[in-house]
Order: C-alpha cells, then structure tokens, then sequence
C-alpha cells in the first residue's frame, strides 16, 4: 500500500451518494432470501456475484431492482443499514447521508413505515455505538410517474422530521427533470433540501434543468456537464456540489477507464466535487476503495485528497454546528498526516 493510501485510509470524510439498497451484499441477500423463503435465480454467492457485469445504468437497475425483493421486514432494512454503517465507519466515514427508494418497496407492498423505521433504527444505533452522524435523502424513481412521487412525497409527510431531502434517481435517460417540477416545487416550498442525479448518462441539458427547474442543491453524478463549457463555469461560480462515483462510473460504462474520469478535470475548473461510492455492493468497492483507485489513476495529491474530504464536509446537510465540528476534525488529522 502506498503512502496515500494509507493517507486515504485514515483520512476523516462524509459519503453523500450511497443507495441503501445499493449497499446489499451478495452474502446478506441469500441470508435474507432464507430467512424470508424467497427463491434466488443464482445458485450461489458466487454466480450472482458473477452476474454483476454491466454495459449500461439500466442493466444494473434491472439486477438492483431484483436484489432489493429480498428486503421484506423491519428488520431486514435494519441488517442492511446497520451492516452498510459499520463498513463505512471503519472507512473514516463520520457522516453519511443515505438515498432510499421507497418506492422500490411500496410498489411490492412493503408499507413505507417499515422500511423507515428500519432504516432509521440503525441510524440512531450506529450514532449511539460508533458515532456517526446521518441525514436521509428520499430519492423518487423517475421512471415511475411524477404522480407516484406525490403520492410517495405524501406517504413520508408524517416522518418529516426525520428526512433531510429528496432526490431523483433510477433511469436517467427519457426521463428529464422537467417531468418532476411540480413534485420538487412542494418539497422546496416545505424547506427539505433537493438533489438529483444528473449528467451520469443523460445530457448536460439535465444538469441544467436540475439547477433552473429543480432548484438543486447538489448534483448527483455531473459527468455529462463538462461537455458544456458555459455550464461547468456557472457550476463553479455558484460553487455547486457533485457526489462523483468513479467506479459506478466505470462499472456502468459511463468511462472506459478511471484515467478518463472526469474529476481530474472537474477538480481543474475548481468545481466542488465529492467521492462517494453509489451502490459498492454492485460496483467493486466501498468510499475508500474509491479514492484510491482514483488517486492511482488519476495521480491525485495529498492535497486533492484533503479537498475531496473537505468538500464532502462543506456540501453535506448536516447542521452547522456539526460541520464545525468534521471541519475541526479534519484539520486535527491534516497537521498529524
Ligand atoms: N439507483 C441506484 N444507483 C443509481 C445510479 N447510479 N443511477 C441512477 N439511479 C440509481
Ligand atoms: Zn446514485
């Protein structure tokens, strides 16, 4: 292991794109699948593993929206996100904010309510155990209608309090933001922060119309908006967050290579990107692995990497006085390294 890696390693950090559903382990979904008596199309660990090749976003969805069947109780949403924090603790995560889609469930009539509060258990038990501080993001799947998200929108009303934001996820291409703007204007109206992804695989059109339409805080993914020279500088002047994934990237074809990743050159027009891991059960590697792989490819510095870990912090919703706080931390761990 290089010097920088083991910089990495220790490196205190946020993760602000992980899909829960996108953290289930081959090994966990089998578990699940027996204890539920649920029938798997793979006769092992290993061939399902051996399934996870992917040309394209809607391939994986298709294996992702499949493997989410096995999650039935309380229970089974409180294994995943409990299993999902400890790997990110021991990753120096200190804080998360975590996507689900309830829809995913909802539609195989799982009531909202136990996905929540399963989700939200581990949540309160990992800050109580291990420290780490949380927020929620809801994320509509955009290849559903805009009228299943304001009925999902309505369904979490009452855990309001318990919800940070709402994103926009699932098939991007066909399904632009627009389709969403009057859904996103209600939650904007009622205070919750909004993100989407954008610009993974459909055009920077999207990026644009998830900042004009939206009103977005932070963008998901972003790749495509480096194919707009106007856009990238807006992005930069108004100092707009992306929660990069290099390897979801890599494994969904959306680059060839990481050494074509575009954060070298979103980090060079000084956009204010941060590494995040998407959906690491799926993709080969969790938050770390994602550094490091792209600090190998990509050559990036020590200070690229405090940056990275510096913007993870600025762009997340956690209050200010915890900010303050992963910010102190941060610098601590700076003047030692
Ligand atoms: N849902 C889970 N992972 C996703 C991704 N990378 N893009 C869009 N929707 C997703
Ligand atoms: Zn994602």
């Amino acid at each position: 292991m290089t010097e920088l890696h083991d910089f990495i390693d220790g490196l205190p950090k946020a993760e602000l794109h992980v899909h829960i559903e996108g953290t289930l382990e081959p090994e966990l979904m089998f578990a699940l699948a027996k204890r539920n008596g649920i029938a798997l199309p793979y006769a092992s660990v290993e061939e399902l593993r051996a399934a996870y090749s992917f040309n394209n976003l809607q391939e994986f969805l298709d294996l992702y929206y499949q493997g989410a069947q096995v999650l039935i109780t309380q229970q089974d949403f409180y294994d995943l996100t409990l299993a999902y924090l400890k790997r990110a603790h021991t990753d120096q995560v200190l804080h998360t904010e975590i996507f689900f889609d309830p829809q995913t469930h909802t539609e195989r009539g799982i009531a909202f309510q136990t996905v929540f509060e399963g989700i939200t258990s581990a949540l309160s038990n990992a800050e109580r155990d291990m420290g780490i501080t949380s927020e929620l993001i809801l994320c509509f799947l955009r290849h559903l209608s805009e009228e299943e998200a304001i009925e999902t929108y309505e369904a979490a009303l009452p855990y309001r309090d318990r919800i940070a934001g709402f994103g926009l996820d699932s098939s991007e291409k066909g399904h632009p933001p627009a389709k969403f703007e009057r859904v996103f204007a209600r939650v904007r109206a009622a205070g919750f922060r909004i993100v989407a992804h954008a610009g993974e695989e459909g055009p920077p059109e999207y990026v644009k119309d998830a900042l004009d339409l939206l009103k977005v805080d932070r963008i998901d993914h972003g790749n495509r908006a480096l194919e707009d020279n106007a856009l990238v500088e807006r992005l930069a002047r108004e100092a707009m967050p992306l929660t990069v994934c290099p390897l979801s990237n890599l494994s969904l074809a959306v680059v060839k290579d990481l050494a074509d990743h575009p954060l070298r050159r979103m980090l060079d027009a000084g956009l204010v990107a941060t590494l995040n891991s998407d959906d690491p059960a799926y993709f080969g590697g969790y938050v770390n692995q994602n550094f490091r792989q792209t600090q190998s490819a990509l050559n990036l510095t020590k200070d690229e990497l405090a940056l990275l870990a510096r913007n993870s912090f600025t762009a997340s919703f956690a209050s200010e006085e915890r900010k303050t706080e992963l910010l102190g931390i941060l610098d601590s761990y700076l003047a030692q390294a």
